[in-house]
């Protein structure tokens, strides 16, 4: 950074609504399914009724006949497709449509175009199979699961840290625990729905499709197709929620594709909500043997993490294992193993905060066991053994405001006033249960490019090949631009999600913000060089037509790449090939995480045992605030589904024949809004110029990260009863 290091104050950026609000909240704003096209013909799915075996015969003859029906793709129909590639852009290498085999519950066994969305679907409706079915391997403990051990052998998993002799050390600590914990499957279910529409245009292909990135997005699909990716053009105008699972592609996109191309019109296929639960990934179940060691006044000695990780027989998807939860505490000694455990399913994928919000549930739920252990104050418990190193690399971190945050939210939230006896605190009817937790994301950041135009009259158009998928990107990118050009944010324009702009990473893993900015800051500085030239003395925009003249340029135009340390010299040359590098914070020369302290009130009638959530409340340190409103939209939400994956979300897979039982908004239980009591986001202010020029470290995935076994926590505190496997329903605690 040239400029001087900010105040923590000034590094908190203005609340500014979203640029795109007005055309979002108008219904102006077209999502990928909206765009509108002629001749557009409507594509449905087919999806299995088994979730293992071989299909002997598959009947589309009725389907074909229902009046309206343009086409049925299935078996035999898909020429030289490929199959997908399981790695970032897909989230499977299963090719539904290349053998007769089902894999899982739900599979795609054909896809029908008709001339309406309504015909097509109720020709789909019409199409029977006869299987071969075989007896199916659900989940954990189910006979015929295969376990294998993950470190080094797939992807998101290098390693399992380890440091130092934690059997020993266990042996020798004064106070140890030892526990289980499990969380179940989880379901994305964004707002808006999976969908595909293709269209073919003198051989080249444009595919509109909400993704989490349009270049991870379009190699895939030219792989798939045999086609060259600059043949492919993938526009992501709006996403509607993806938290993942719009991040990498699913088989249906070729197909739609190959149906689009077979009929020579554009196709568009939507997904229903409940193919959506088998079509596209999910959240793996997890499980975890925790074992904590500490002196008899509180410090930590040793920590071993066990988990084990659901996935497809295809695919060797992680989670990510306890790369992030072996450096939280100073543990002394660390002893972390993840297996995968495969099973007859479909291949999970990320979801929010993927590794970080099971294995910290873990960690943070054995942690309270600890502090009863003890005697101890669980808030006390943690800044004891707060560390400035990361204790697996010795590497210090860039920041870490931990205690920080324990220490206002104690105060904001009035802990001081809890008796930390279970079952002590109580309010009528209702018992009252008090519980906190750690949140930590690490800081990624990946490559990315962005150009920045300035125009005569003053405008500012960025343009990056990022995706707004609702966190408000294209806003915190123009106001970068905004702050670093000195124009106002009116006068800039930002346009992303469309392959055809310079490439961007895809939008996970919390990196968007802090790699985009960072693009965007390089470019206009560019810029700002250029103005100084012309005579600007602090390279902002003021007489730009004197600028101009003197430059001799009608506009001025910069590109830049921003590339952050730890990233391969051909780290751009792959991103332009659809290949996000994303540096992860535990691979930066110094640790780099956002932290936060989470605090929630349970209350538990002492009869019928209904569990409510009247209070969350969470301080987050995640350095440069680009917008305090859209950050705090971000750690809301995220709040609010930590409070939903605690006590309402799973998708129930029957154990006899591995089918998703909950596969619509009615049965998968999500929070209302009488569900949600008072939320309260604090944000603490941090400076940190180490991780990125932009200073950002990323909380999309920050919030909904702890607030498990905050609930958890809280749920002990008020009734005595520990729950060590998710979600925590009323049947629970009678
Ligand atoms: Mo996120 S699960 O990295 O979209």
């Amino acid at each position: 950074m040239n400029a001087a290091t900010p105040r923590p104050r000034e590094n908190q950026g203005k609340p500014h609504a979203r640029i795109d609000a007005r055309l979002k909240v108008t219904g102006e704003a077209r999502y990928a399914a909206d765009i509108a096209l002629s001749n557009l013909a409507h594509a449905a799915l087919v999806t299995s009724d088994i979730a293992r075996g071989e299909v002997k015969s598959i009947f589309l003859e009725k389907a074909r006949a229902y009046p309206g029906v343009l086409d049925v793709i299935s078996y035999g129909d898909i020429g030289d497709l490929r199959k997908p590639r399981f790695s970032n852009s897909s989230y499977t290498s299963l090719g539904p449509l290349h053998q007769h085999t089902i894999c899982h519950d739900g599979q795609i066994m054909a896809l029908v175009v008709a001339e309406t969305p309504e015909a097509a679907e109720e020709a789909a409706s019409r199409v029977s199979a006869e299987y071969l079915p075989q007896a199916p391997t659900a989940d954990f403990g189910s006979a015929g699961t295969t376990e294998m051990d993950a470190a080094g052998k797939v992807a998101l998993l290098d390693e399992d840290p380890c440091v130092g002799d934690f059997s020993k050390a266990f042996e020798g600590a004064a106070v140890r625990i030892e526990a289980d914990y499990a969380t179940p499957t989880q379901t994305h279910n964004p707002i808006e729905l999976f969908s595909t529409t293709a269209a073919w245009n003198d051989g080249q292909l444009t595919i509109y499709e909400p993704t989490q990135s349009v270049y991870g997005f379009r190699a895939e699909i030219a792989h798939q197709l045999g086609m060259d990716a600059t043949d492919v053009r993938v526009i992501s105008p709006y996403v509607g929620g993806g938290f993942g699972s719009k991040g990498p592609s699913t088989p249906r996109s070729a197909l739609v594709s190959l149906a689009a191309r077979r009929l020579n019109r554009p196709v568009r296929c939507i997904v229903s909500r409940s193919q959506g639960f088998t079509t596209q990934p999910y959240r793996a179940a997890t499980r975890h043997h925790i074992k904590l060691g500490a002196t008899r006044d509180g410090r930590l000695r040793a920590y071993s993490h066990d988990a084990w990780e659901l996935t497809s027989r295809n695919d060797n998807y992680a989670v990510g294992g306890t790369d992030t939860t072996a450096r939280m505490y100073a543990y002394g000694t660390v002893a972390t193993r993840v297996r995968l455990v495969k099973a007859d399913r479909q291949t999970p994928a990320y979801m929010r905060s993927p590794p970080e919000l099971p294995y910290m549930f873990a960690l943070e739920s054995a942690l309270d066991e600890l502090a009863y252990a003890l005697n101890m104050d669980p808030v006390k418990l943690r800044l004891l053994n707060d560390t400035r190193k990361d204790p697996i690399s010795g590497k210090r971190f860039s920041s870490r405001h931990l205690k920080e945050c324990y220490l206002k939210g104690a105060r904001a939230f009035g802990w001081k006033r809890r008796d930390p006896r279970p079952g002590s605190m109580r309010k009528g009817d209702w018992l009252v249960g008090l519980g906190c937790a750690t949140a930590v994301y690490p800081t990624n950041v990946a490559v990315a490019t962005a150009r920045v135009r300035l125009e005569a009259n003053g405008h500012v158009r960025v343009q990056s090949g990022s995706q707004e998928i609702g966190t408000g990107i294209r806003t915190v990118a123009a106001q970068m631009a905004a702050e670093q050009l000195g124009v106002d944010l009116a006068d800039v324009s930002v346009e992303m999600g469309d392959s055809g702009l310079p490439p961007a990473p895809v939008s996970g893993g919390s990196n968007s913000t802090a790699s985009v900015c960072s693009a965007v800051l390089k470019a206009c500085e560019k810029i700002r060089a250029r103005l100084r030239h012309a005579g600007s003395a602090d390279g902002k925009v003021k007489h730009l037509a004197q600028l101009f003249e003197k430059l001799g340029v009608g506009v001025l135009e910069e590109y830049a790449e921003f590339i952050p340390d730890g990233a391969p010299a051909d780290a751009v040359q792959k991103l332009y090939a659809g290949q996000t590098t994303m540096v992860s914070g535990s691979e930066r020369k110094q640790a780099m995480f956002a932290f936060g302290a989470e605090f929630v009130e349970v209350r538990i009638h002492a009869r019928t045992r209904e569990i409510r959530v009247p209070r969350l409340l969470g301080v987050f340190a995640a350095g440069r605030i680009m917008n305090t409103r859209t950050a705090r939209s971000q750690l809301l939400g995220g709040l609010i589904w930590g409070m939903s994956a605690a006590l309402h979300e799973a998708t129930e897979i029957d154990p006899r024949s591995a089918r998703t039982v909950n596969r619509d908004l009615q049965d998968y239980l999500i929070p209302v809004n009488a569900d949600v009591g008072d939320v309260e986001v604090l944000m603490l202010p941090e400076v940190d110029t180490a991780v990125n020029p932009a200073g950002v470290k990323g909380l999309g995935e920050l919030g909904n990260v702890g607030t498990n076994a905050a609930i958890a926590n809280a749920v002990f505190h008020a009734t005595g009863t520990r729950v060590r496997a998710l979600p925590i329903r009323l049947e629970d605690l009678l």
